[in-house]
């Protein structure tokens, strides 16, 4: 496995595989590796010649200070498991490295980035693009993979690689779980055993109310999942959507779109999960 640090070294060895026709699949991270970003780095080594993966915690995209100290690093643990898992390349630069200079660009998503996690954390996804962004432009894959964990950052990249005109294939992965429906995250680290305990609630919540719209409507829905997570002190909701998969604007009928998921965050003390599921109506 080749470890890069710098720009420059990881672009020239990169561009030298795809002359003799090599394909490359990339796996953008903020490293404290799980199952998740495993499931990603396995399809990319799957369907490409060589596996890139990167780790960096963007401090771009980190709206809170304290989110961003928090964050769980483990680069040398993440280096072993990637290196177990047969993973080609991996690119870990410093900050220095990607933002020499700060950064003024601004991107325009529409209303994409105007609900749920945009608007619980303003500029968020401005950072999440100007990182891929860069990140796209020195590894220059053939296909990128991103996980539907973070749903709404998966349309972000999607409309980012049309808005760039960039060729990248950008590659929908479904949600890892642990055995109790938990949806895996980095953050999980950061729960005192307590909290563990309680957390597997919010995906069967999800699961609960995925059922229940069989036979009620989008109201309901929301009523029982704000209910459900309010009984438990320990629980704070940010928000609870259900909306259109693609635009990711809310539904207020079942008939509104074919494709409608369910949204939801939760603070868990300091701790903020994410999570979602598709209707199946
Ligand atoms: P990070 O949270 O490390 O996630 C890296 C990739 O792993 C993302 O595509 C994410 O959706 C995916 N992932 C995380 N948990 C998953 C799970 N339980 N199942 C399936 N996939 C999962 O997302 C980021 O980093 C950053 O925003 C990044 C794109 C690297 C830009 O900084």
């Amino acid at each position: 496995m080749y470890i890069f640090s710098k720009i420059e070294n990881v672009k020239d060895f990169l561009r030298k595989q795809k002359k003799s026709g090599l394909s490359i699949g990339f796996v953008p991270t903020m490293g404290a590796l799980h199952q998740g970003h495993i499931s990603l780095i396995e399809r990319a080594k799957k369907e490409n010649d060589i596996c890139v993966c990167s780790i960096f915690v963007n401090p771009l995209q980190f709206n809170n200070p304290g989110d961003f100290s928090r964050y769980p690093i483990q680069t040398d643990i993440d280096l072993k498991i990637l290196n177990e898992k047969g993973c080609d390349v991996v690119f870990c630069p410093d900050n220095k490295e990607m933002y020499p200079k700060p950064v003024t660009k601004k991107y325009d998503f529409g209303m994409l980035d105007k609900v749920m996690e945009g608007a619980s954390r303003p500029g968020h996804f401005n950072g999440v693009a100007v990182v891929v962004n860069r990140l796209f432009k020195i590894i220059q894959p053939d296909r990128a993979y991103f996980g539907e964990k973070d749903y709404q950052q998966l349309q972000i990249i999607i409309s980012l690689v049309m808005q760039e005109k960039s060729h990248v294939k950008i590659v929908p992965c479904p949600i890892i779980r642990d055995h109790d429906g938990l949806a895996l995250s980095s953050r999980n680290a950061l729960l005192s055993k307590h909290e563990r305990e309680i957390v597997p609630l919010i995906a069967a919540t999800l699961r609960e109310c995925i059922l229940l719209a069989k036979n009620s409507d989008v109201n309901d829905v929301k009523f029982f999942v704000r209910e459900k997570i309010s009984a438990i002190p320990e629980l704070k909701l940010d928000y609870f959507e259900v909306a259109d998969e693609t635009t990711l604007q809310p539904v207020n009928n079942w008939s509104d779109s074919k494709n409608i998921r369910a949204f939801i965050a939760v603070y868990v003390g300091k701790v903020r999960l994410i999570d979602n599921m598709k209707f199946i109506l």
